[in-house]
């Protein structure tokens, strides 16, 4: 039997809802990584000392082996005080939500200008600036490019930022990654990496695979796989496994969200060791994030062994990613 081991991973992107299902949502992402950057689009929003860390608290409460890496939802009401406060409980990064892109993004930026305020604050205190990258408004499919100018201004705007584009989608956007400056980077889910617009539309519609931005076309997907098996530092992983209870994704106006998590490393295993790029993955999973967002390298690890299972159709009430499928390694 081949056994992999690894780093114990970090995931850099990751939403855990609340309440009674955080629970099973933490533990499961507990099985697999040692750290994850939560999302702050809870309801209410992550916005204040004491609601973050109630959130840090149901967290560890419920996978004590977890840590999670706190973030702020970005308005522009935001004071130094505040961000004073935030550094003071270790929060590590804010997140921009253009209004109404995604979850609970309603009460998100439609002002981009107005937070210059709160982002040159967050250079100057060294958070690292979180942002999903869509212009609201546009042609599903353009929206990410449409953003990408939003991008190009803040980073030249505010030059010691340290941008994150999240869960790029696009050929044009990983091109922007990589043409600007080292403090751009960008994260990469398992589902942008693996799929395309036909896996939600193509031959029959599969409302588990919606997530924003929406997966899109063949050459992005490649522009994606070969920015992640590039080992180019400025990509690492974030998967934005975003659960949503099966009638809310099955339903006239489904929610959008792929809820990855039970299935992300045994995805990514297969993945790299398809494009024979194995060497690549401990980066990818647990360095080149870390690095960016200036913490230690993990240094426990994990095994997988080269094992089928089957992915269970349903998990605590959710229809998580590749349900139903044979994959081919295990968690040891
Ligand atoms: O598909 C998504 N779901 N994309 C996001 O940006 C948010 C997430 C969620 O919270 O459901
Ligand atoms: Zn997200």
């Amino acid at each position: 039997m081949t056994i992999l081991k690894l780093p114990l991973p970090d995931d850099f992107h990751v939403h855990l809802r609340q309440g009674d299902p955080l629970t099973d949502y933490a533990r499961d992402m507990s099985r697999q990584f040692g750290r994850i950057l939560v999302m702050p689009n809870t309801e209410p929003a992550l916005q204040s000392v004491e609601t973050i860390l109630a959130y840090k608290k149901a967290i560890t409460s419920a996978a004590p082996s977890l840590e999670p890496l706190m973030t702020f939802k970005i308005h522009s009401g935001l004071s130094q005080a505040d961000l004073l406060a935030f550094k003071e409980i270790g929060v590590v990064a804010g997140k921009y939500y253009p209004a109404g892109v995604t979850t609970n993004s309603e009460d998100g930026v439609s002002d981009f200008e107005s937070v210059f305020p709160v982002i040159a604050l967050m250079e100057k205190m060294n958070f690292v600036f979180s942002v999903h990258g869509e212009e609201p408004g546009v042609f599903c499919l353009d929206r990410e490019a449409a953003f990408i100018p939003k991008i190009k201004t803040l980073a030249q705007k505010f030059p010691r930022l340290r941008i994150v584009f999240e869960h790029v989608s696009t050929a044009e956007a990983v091109q922007a990654v990589l043409e600007l400056p080292p403090n751009v980077a960008a994260t990469i889910t398992a589902h942008h990496l693996t799929m395309t617009l036909d896996d939600v539309i193509g031959d029959s519609l599969r409302p588990h695979h919606f997530c924003k931005p929406i997966l899109k076309l063949p050459a992005d997907r490649e522009a994606i796989r070969k920015a992640a098996f590039s080992g180019n530092p400025k990509f690492f992983f974030g998967s934005d496994s975003a659960p949503h209870a099966q009638a809310k994704k099955e339903c006239a106006y489904g929610a959008a969200g792929i809820y990855s998590a039970p299935v992300l490393l045994p995805i990514l295993v297969r993945e790299f060791e398809r494009e024979g790029a194995l060497n690549k993955l401990d980066d990818f999973i647990a360095g080149y994030g870390a690095d960016f967002y200036g913490i230690a390298r993990p240094t426990k690890k994990i095994e997988l062994i080269k094992k089928s299972w089957i992915v269970s159709n349903n998990i605590h009430g959710v229809v998580p990613l590749a349900a139903g499928e044979t994959l081919e390694w295990s968690l040891l």
